[in-house]
């Protein structure tokens, strides 16, 4: 089969011709042209989230365009072969099926002509069983007391989504302490194990593959600690847990079957939060809560599955973000939500979004002669405000970005909720429409009164605008909204690659680092060794293995 490549489409053409119409239509102009416009450029979900893309730069003959890109592109099949689990990640000859794990209405879903869904509510069962001991206080530690805290040993995706909703989800949380390890640096591990109690800890090794170096020497460390202080080898299989695919490696590290919590080659790492690699989010919020996480992504997963592309929230945003990545050539995105507990939030998206369309070959094995995915950053708002958006709105690059703010808090105090909340709306509309040569001379004049100051520094005080931005209001962030906004950007990046035409669900981008870095430290690990790298990498050993000690 061959796939389109999205630069020999009509639309793809028609939409770089109308690029020459829109580049230098300024979005002030669009919003004075035009009173309807957030009417038509914004989208309520479920009632919880508003999603407002009216200041970005397009027109609606821009937004049909983008539209019909996406149709031409079979965007209707792609979305439907994932669903029905169709092996999609094709170079590993895998279904992609976390929608699956959240498929709490049961229906049916078919890999290799098994319904998948009695494995995956055996799981979901086992974890809310399991949980539930460990929540009361009767799940008990190898000197009979009730377990206190949680480490959770993972990286990666395997780290990176639990830990960011736990965090996101603190204010549903119970009183079990819960750590995340997932640096090689021996400091992070070390500084977990210098303040937990071994005798009411719990370890939850999260690794799909079971191999991932980081993951496993963290685990055997924590391993050789505990056995350290409980003496006994036969306590291990009390205090730690595997979540995985790979039993023979599970069984081999002294894990027993009742802590065993599988997932399945069909769920991607950074897709996996939904998965038993959620354990560490039940431990912390509860079986129900989790249940509710889910119900909020199945909701997200109906809505981009069955409603037209035009009012379809993950296509809009994906094609607004393939608008300029691809034609106005802005490379970045950023991801500012303003909440505290968000605060891994563009971490986590990073992962998700720049593993899986950071390629550069089509799925025809071809390079591609056009841009994929786009870098992701961010940071929890307001601390960007007084880190860098000073370039954000006077720099020379334009970072389209999504602003993300719950409009009810979990913590009433005083009046910084709504300060808050004022600073969410002053910056989107300070992005977008700036502030003229005249707003500027007005208000200088009023504060000082030499005329040739007022000259000098109006330049400096200008705010071109025109920067585009997405606003995503969330009623309340609970378990259901955090759910259904990660689903939001799951569908977005798998549209995204639809368009690019690669192939979202693999990752072979990390493993050349990995090959290399245990070829490397064979060589470490030896004395006077002729050293056969190139010139750099040999005198970067030289100078370790001069000042190593
Ligand atoms: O190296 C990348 C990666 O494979 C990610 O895709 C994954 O989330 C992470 O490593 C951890 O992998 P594992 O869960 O197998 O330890």
């Amino acid at each position: 089969m061959q796939y389109i490549d999205p630069i020999h489409t009509k639309s793809w053409k028609n939409l770089k011709n109308h690029f020459q119409d829109i580049k230098n239509v300024h979005l002030r102009d669009l919003f004075n042209q035009d009173v309807e416009r957030f009417k038509k450029f914004s989208i309520v979900f479920d009632n919880v989230m508003l999603i407002d893309f009216s200041k970005n730069r397009m027109t609606d003959k821009t937004f049909r365009k983008l539209i019909s890109l996406a149709y031409e592109l079979k965007l209707e099949d792609e979305k439907k072969l994932m669903f029905e689990g169709h092996k999609i990640n094709y170079t590993e000859n895998r279904s992609v099926l976390h929608i699956a794990l959240r498929n709490i209405k049961n229906k049916p879903i078919y890999v290799n002509g098994k319904n998948i869904m009695p494995q995956v509510h055996f799981v979901l069962n086992k974890m809310k069983l399991f949980s539930k001991l460990v929540i009361n206080g009767d799940k008990k530690g190898y000197t009979g007391k009730s377990i206190t805290d949680i480490v959770n040993i993972g990286i990666g995706g395997s780290n990176l989504g639990p830990y960011m909703a736990t965090e996101a989800l603190i204010p549903y949380k119970n009183h079990l302490k819960m750590h995340y390890v997932s640096n090689l640096d021996g400091t992070h591990i070390s500084s977990v194990l210098k303040i937990v109690n071994p005798e009411t800890t719990l370890f939850i090794i999260t690794s799909k593959t079971f191999t991932t170096e980081e993951t496993m020497i963290n685990a055997y460390s924590a391993r050789n600690w505990f056995l350290e202080q409980s003496g006994n080898i036969k306590y291990i299989s009390d205090h730690f847990l595997a979540i995985s695919m790979n039993w023979i490696e599970v069984e081999k590290f002294g894990i027993h079957d009742n802590h065993f919590f599988e997932f399945w080659d069909w769920v991607g790492g950074r897709y996996s939060l939904w998965s038993s690699v959620g354990l560490s989010i039940i431990l912390s919020i509860g079986f129900d809560n989790f249940v509710d996480l889910l119900s909020g992504a199945q909701s997200m997963d109906e809505h981009f599955l069955n409603t037209d592309l035009e009012k379809n929230i993950p296509v809009i945003l994906a094609l607004i973000g393939i608008w300029y990545n691809n034609f106005f050539g802005f490379e970045t995105e950023g991801m500012f939500v303003y909440d505290q507990n968000m605060h891994k939030f563009a971490n986590y998206l990073q992962q998700c979004n720049m593993e899986s369309n950071g390629k550069s070959i089509n799925k025809n094995g071809k390079l591609v002669k056009w841009q994929t995915g786009p870098i992701i950053w961010g940071e929890a708002g307001t601390n960007g405000q007084h880190a860098f958006y000073q370039l954000l709105h006077q720099g020379t690059k334009i970072i389209p970005s999504d602003f993300i703010i719950p409009l009810q808090t979990h913590n009433q105090l005083g009046d910084h909720h709504i300060r808050l909340l004022s600073n969410f709306f002053a910056q989107t509309k300070a992005l977008a429409f700036g502030q003229s040569v005249d707003d500027n001379k007005k208000k200088i004049i009023l504060d000082k009164n030499d005329p040739e100051l007022i000259e000098k520094i109006i330049p400096f005080k200008l705010f071109e605008g025109n920067r585009p931005t997405n606003s995503i209001l969330i009623k309340k962030l609970t378990p259901y909204t955090l759910g259904s906004l990660l689903a939001l950007y799951e569908h977005k990046i798998f549209t995204q690659g639809v368009i690019f035409n690669i192939f979202s669900f693999d990752q072979w981008g990390v493993e050349l680092g990995k090959e290399l870095a245990s070829e490397i430290l064979s060589t470490l690990k030896k004395e006077n060794i002729d050293l056969c790298y190139d010139s750099s990498t040999n005198n970067l050993i030289r100078t370790y293995n001069d000042w190593k000690n």
